[in-house]
């Protein structure tokens, strides 16, 4: 399973960058937003600076939601870089530019997708990434992991080579489920990451380890 991270933010991209972990970014307009970055110039410098940290795949989302804009701003970010993968939300204009852009080598991230019927639209599209949304789920009282299972079968059965992008990760224990249930890829935030080091028997050990290692030091 890759690991993406899910930030917009450089210092965590770069953190986990260090780690040698890391094969991609995914960001949207939200993670964006909340790194201050205001109007087209700085948001596509933006896309640039973290292209430049990371050698992996960067998803981009587009926020037109008609077919025309889509296509555009879409074109306009794959320009950026090489790695830039453009994120279309699931609606129905963007199935409609998301086949657009694999007709035309363009590599797309299907969002905001909560159901295997969307996914596999974005499939039948030839999306290179489909994007279910697993903390969200959770949050409304479903059970995310179930839909991260379901789409490993339906994919695995009908040979789709999009691949499983887990997304809305909220703890360690969701990238391990996710690990378990198939997903190609799970894009989490930085604590969850780190959240995976961490085990209280690990650090109980390495203090007595150390303890001893004064003993002939
Ligand atoms: C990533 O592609 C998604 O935009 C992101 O994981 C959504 O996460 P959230 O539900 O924590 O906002």
């Amino acid at each position: 399973m890759k690991f993406f991270i899910d930030t917009a933010n450089l210092a965590q991209i770069k953190e986990a960058n260090d780690l040698g972990i890391l094969d991609g970014v995914t960001t949207n307009p939200s993670l964006m937003a909340k790194e201050g970055i205001k109007g087209q110039e700085a948001v596509m410098q933006h896309y640039k600076d973290i292209c430049e940290l990371v050698d992996g795949d960067i998803s981009a989302e587009v926020i037109s939601t008609d077919f025309a804009g889509i296509i555009e701003e879409g074109k306009k970010l794959s320009a950026i870089h090489k790695n830039i993968v453009v994120k279309v939300p699931m609606i129905k204009d963007g199935i409609k530019a998301i086949k657009w852009f694999t007709d035309n080598g363009i590599r797309t991230n299907c969002t905001l997708v909560f159901s295997a019927g969307q996914a596999i639209l974005a499939a039948k599209a030839g999306a290179t990434y489909v994007s279910p949304f697993i903390g969200r789920i959770d949050d409304s009282g479903w059970d995310g992991m179930d839909l991260i299972h379901q789409l490993s079968q339906i994919f695995g059965v009908q040979g789709y080579r999009t691949e499983i992008l887990a997304a809305s990760i909220r703890n360690p224990n969701h990238i391990i489920k996710c690990a378990e249930a198939g997903a190609d890829v799970c894009t989490c935030p930085l604590d969850s990451i780190l959240g995976l080091l961490k085990h209280p028997l690990t650090d109980i050990g390495l203090a007595k380890f150390l303890e001893d290692a004064k003993k002939f030091a």
